[in-house]
C-alpha cells in the first residue's frame, strides 16, 4: 500500500501469541494481560502490560534497533459499542483509554497498534466491524492517534471480506492519519490464488497474514516455513516496500523453541522480509533470546531497502535447505538450514553452486560474527546444527568493488 508507511518491514511487539485473551487475573496473575501496579494493588489493568512492554522497548535497547510498534490484539474492547456506536476500550482493563496509551507510546518514540475484525465479532467474541461501521471505526482509530491497525477476519464470509478490506483501506486513508494496515484477509481465503489476489493486496494493505496462527512450538514454526517455501513463487513477488507477507509473530523468548530454533526463525524471517513482531515477555526474556532478537546484522538484512523477499534455492535430499535473499549494494544473505534431528551436519558446497559468479566475496557469519573471504569456486563446509541455521551476509570485498566501479565507468 502506497501510503508512505512501512517501506521496510515493520518491527515491534504484538500481544497475541504470548498473552492471548487471558483476562483472568484473579486466578492467573502472572500471565493475565494486566499487571499489579505496586502502589495501587486494586487498580490492576490490562493497559499496564502495554506500558510495561513500551518501557522495556525504550529502555532495553529495542527501540534503537527498530522495534517501535506496541500492538494490542484481541480482547481489548468493551462487549458493547458506546451510545454513538463507536468502539470503546474496556474501562476496567484500559482505565486510561486507547488515546492515552497512544500518547504514552509517542512520548517515547514508539507507535501503537490496535486490533479489529472485519465481521460481526472478533475471534474472541468482542464487537466486530461490519461493513456499515467501517468509516466510523477508521475515524475512531485516527481520533485515538493509533499508528497501525490489524484487521482480522472472523465472523464474515468471502463476499463481505472482498468488500470490507478494500473499504477499510480507503477509510483509513480518508482520515488523513498515516496508519499501517495489516490485513488478515488472505489467511481466511487459504492464502493462494485464485482466491487471493496479491496484486490487489499490495495496493490496499501494508502487510497481510497469509497463513495460520503461529503457536509456541517448533512444529508450528516449521510448518509455517514449509508453507511459505512451497508457495514462494506466488508469495515472494507480492512483497516489496510498503507491502509485506506476514508469516506471523516471532516467538523467541517463549517456551517452545530452543536457541537453535529461535535463531532459525529469526534468520528465515529476515530472509523472507517478514514483519518482526515479537510476542514474548520482554520483562523476563533470557539474555540468549534477547541477543538473537537484537542481532544487528539479521535486522539489517531484514530491513534492506530494496525489500526483495528471499527464497529457498536449494532443497537437498540430506535435509539441508539453502535460502538466499538479494540485498542492496550487490550484497546478499544466505541461510543454511538443517531440518535434520540427528547431529551437526557438515554441508559441503561452493558459492558457485549457489549462483555466485563474480569471483571473490566477503563473508560475515551473522551469529558467530566471524569474517572471511571466499572464492566462488572454492569448496567449503558449514556445520549446521539440528533444526538450526548458519547465516551469512555476503558482499563484494572492497578492492573488488573499486575495480568494478572503474570498469563500469569507462564503458
Ligand atoms: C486470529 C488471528 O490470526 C490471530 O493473530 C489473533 O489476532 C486472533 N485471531 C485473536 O482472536
Amino acid at each position: 500500500l502506497d501510503n508512505g508507511e512501512m517501506r521496510v518491514p515493520p518491527m515491534g511487539w504484538l500481544a497475541w501469541e504470548r498473552f492471548r485473551c487471558d483476562i483472568d487475573c484473579a486466578h492467573d496473575p502472572k500471565n493475565c494481560i494486566r499487571r499489579v501496579h505496586p502502589t495501587f494493588l486494586s487498580k490492576q489493568a490490562y493497559e499496564n502490560l502495554f506500558i510495561d512492554m513500551a518501557d522495556r522497548l525504550s529502555e532495553d535497547g529495542w527501540r534503537e534497533l527498530g522495534y517501535v510498534y506496541v500492538n494490542i490484539d484481541d480482547c481489548w474492547s468493551s462487549m458493547k459499542r458506546d451510545e454513538q456506536g463507536r468502539l470503546q476500550a474496556d474501562p476496567k482493563r484500559f482505565p486510561g483509554g486507547i488515546q492515552k496509551l497512544a500518547r504514552y507510546m509517542h512520548d517515547r518514540g514508539l507507535k501503537l497498534g490496535l486490533y479489529g475484525d472485519m465481521g460481526t465479532h472478533t475471534c474472541g467474541g468482542y464487537p466486530g466491524t461490519t461493513l456499515d461501521k467501517i468509516d466510523l471505526d477508521a475515524q475512531t482509530l485516527a481520533d485515538w492517534e493509533v499508528d497501525m491497525f490489524k484487521f482480522d477476519g472472523c465472523y464474515s464470509n468471502a463476499t463481505e471480506q472482498a468488500k470490507g478490506y478494500p473499504l477499510m483501506s480507503k477509510a483509513l486513508n480518508a482520515t488523513g492519519r498515516p496508519i499501517g494496515y495489516s490485513c488478515s484477509w488472505p489467511a481466511y481465503q487459504g492464502g493462494l490464488p485464485p482466491k487471493v489476489n496479491y496484486t490487489q493486496l499490495g495496493e490496499i494493505c501494508n502487510l497481510w497474514r497469509n497463513y495460520g496462527d503461529i503457536q509456541d512450538s517448533w512444529d508450528s514454526v516449521l510448518n509455517i516455513i514449509d508453507w511459505f517455501s512451497e508457495n514462494q513463487a506466488v508469495l515472494a513477488p507480492a512483497a516489496g516496500p510498503g507491502k509485506w507477507n506476514d508469516p506471523d509473530m516471532l516467538i523467541a523468548g517463549d517456551f517452545g523453541l530452543s536457541m537453535e530454533q529461535s535463531r532459525s526463525q529469526m534468520a528465515l524471517w529476515a530472509i523472507m522480509a517478514a514483519p518482526l513482531f515479537m510476542s514474548n515477555d520482554l520483562r523476563t526474556i533470557s539474555s540468549g533470546a534477547r541477543s538473537i532478537l537484537q542481532n544487528k546484522m539479521v535486522i539489517t538484512i531484514n530491513q534492506d531497502a530494496m525489500g526483495i523477499q528471499g527464497r529457498r534455492i536449494v532443497k537437498e535430499k540430506n535435509d539441508i535447505n539453502v535460502f538466499w535473499r538479494p540485498l542492496s549494494n550487490n550484497a546478499s544473505a544466505l541461510v543454511f538450514f538443517s531440518r535434520r534431528t540427528d547431529m551437526p551436519y557438515r554441508y559441503q558446497t561452493t558459492l558457485g553452486k549457489l549462483n555466485y559468479t563474480a569471483g571473490s566475496y566477503m563473508i560475515y557469519d551473522v551469529f558467530t560474527e566471524k569474517t572471511m573471504t571466499l572464492k566462488d569456486s572454492t569448496s567449503f563446509v558449514v556445520s549446521v546444527n539440528p533444526t538450526g541455521v548458519v547465516m551469512w551476509h555476503v558482499s563484494a570485498p572492497a578492492k573488488w568493488n573499486f575495480r568494478q566501479f572503474y570498469k563500469g565507468g569507462r564503458r
